[in-house]
């Protein structure tokens, strides 16, 4: 898919990187008649090189306003945007950020944003034109590729409005690949398109996540959620925990936020007891990080794993419906330490109380891991790789 450059970008991002995105407490207030209104509130968010982040949010939480930050359209009012190493707003003015938008940096917009005067093949044209990227005859060529790339050939000369909606959105893409830049960052990019369209530009962007860009989407698409690597849920400015956002997936967006305040962030070294048997169980405990082994004591044999549970699993949730003490012990895996979102137990049960289908949800993952403590019980014997028995997902 890489078209060999001839003018490298003179400000290309470094892949080696840890994280291509990095934003570090950002706030974004917006002034009108009526007041201040602030919009993010200090938003921190790392982002890994070959990442596909979904960025999911009801209407008005502030979504684009937080895409926007990134690409440099606007500007937070507190806080760093570090992105590709740099931060965009310190260390660059005004045109070194626009060059740099021109060549690390492909948008998409849900309403395809193409020049209407410009053909296809013009408006992809453009980002190479406007970076000084390529040699003027390679231009035509690497553009003609690129619609080729998504399904356009024979389409290059058409003006936006002689082609359908999909069409349009798909040389969108094919103008935001360009300049073949590291990070794709779409917002909405299948808000306008019937499922059929929206289906085949979502395939792409699957595509380019194989060929190693890194991709931040808006999206209300399930069917994208459930594949990305990543789902950010932001609420009212803030963003979800995404241990939580794992854990308990049914839960109201306004919950899930409490929780990521109310819970606690506790890491226990390899082997160390979380929960004794036979303790009094006050939390519920989410895994952000690492493993956890359940071990039953079997009539025949000590020391029975029943189940081993990682990132995104839970446990506590049996003792804290039914009450009462543990039926098993917890210990933190012994090839390395466990990092825990806990939430106090009177907290988990008012929210629970308020949410039914994640109460429901609950309710089939406490009957499924009884049965498996019985059945241990009954047989005495050691169920291995019970692996990932944990969480609704
Ligand atoms: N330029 C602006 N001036 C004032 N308010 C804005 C501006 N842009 C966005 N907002 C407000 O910020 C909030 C978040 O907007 P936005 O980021 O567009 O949300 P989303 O993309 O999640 O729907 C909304 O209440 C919106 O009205
Ligand atoms: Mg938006």
């Amino acid at each position: 898919m890489t078209v060999p450059s001839v003018h490298p970008c003179p400000t290309r991002t470094d892949a080696s990187l840890e994280n291509i995105i990095d934003l570090r407490g950002v706030v974004k207030t917006f002034k009108n008649a009526a007041g201040e209104f602030v919009v993010l509130k200090g938003i921190d968010l790392q982002i890994r090189p070959g990442e596909f982040v979904a960025v999911v949010g009801k209407s008005g939480s502030g979504k684009s306003t937080l895409l926007n930050m990134i690409t440099g359209i606007d500007h937070p009012t507190s806080g760093q945007v570090i992105v590709g190493g740099t931060d965009i707003y310190h260390n660059m003015s005004e045109s070194q950020r626009s060059r740099w938008r021109g060549c690390n940096l492909g948008i998409v917009f849900q309403f395809f944003q193409l020049m209407p005067m410009l053909s296809l093949l013009e408006n992809v044209m453009l980002p190479m034109d406007f970076a000084n990227m390529y040699d003027f005859d390679e231009r035509t060529q690497r553009a003609l590729e690129l619609l080729s790339l998504v399904g356009l050939e024979g389409l290059a000369e058409k003006l936006p409005l002689a082609v359908s909606t999909g069409q349009q959105q798909s040389a969108a893409i094919a103008r935001a690949l360009a300049t073949d830049p590291p990070l794709i960052v779409a917002d909405e990019p299948t808000g306008n398109l019937d499922s059929h369209s929206a289906d085949a530009i979502i395939a792409l962007f699957h595509q380019l996540v194989d060929s190693g860009k890194t991709i931040m989407m808006v999206t209300h698409d399930p069917s994208v959620t459930a594949r990305a690597s990543r789902t950010v849920i932001i609420f009212d400015g803030q963003l979800i925990d995404e241990t939580i956002v794992r854990a308990l997936p049914l839960l109201r967006h306004r919950h899930m936020l409490e929780f990521s305040r109310l819970a606690e962030r506790r890491t226990y070294p390899p082997g160390q007891t979380i929960i004794s048997r036979q303790q009094q169980v006050d939390s519920l405990y989410m895994i952000a990080r690492g493993e956890v082994e359940v071990v039953l004591q079997g009539r025949l044999r000590d020391d029975t794993v029943i189940a081993r549970l990682g990132a995104g699993d839970f446990f506590g949730e049996i003792e804290l419906l039914h009450g009462g003490r543990s039926i098993a012990n917890v210990r933190a895996s012994v090839d390395g330490p466990v990092e825990l979102l806990v939430l106090p137990r009177d907290d988990f049960l008012r929210v629970i109380a308020e949410s039914p289908i994640t109460a429901e949800a609950l309710g089939t993952i406490v009957q499924r891991r009884l049965e498996e403590h019985r059945a241990v019980d009954r047989r005495g014997v050691r169920l291995v790789g019970k692996k990932r028995s944990g969480g609704p997902r």
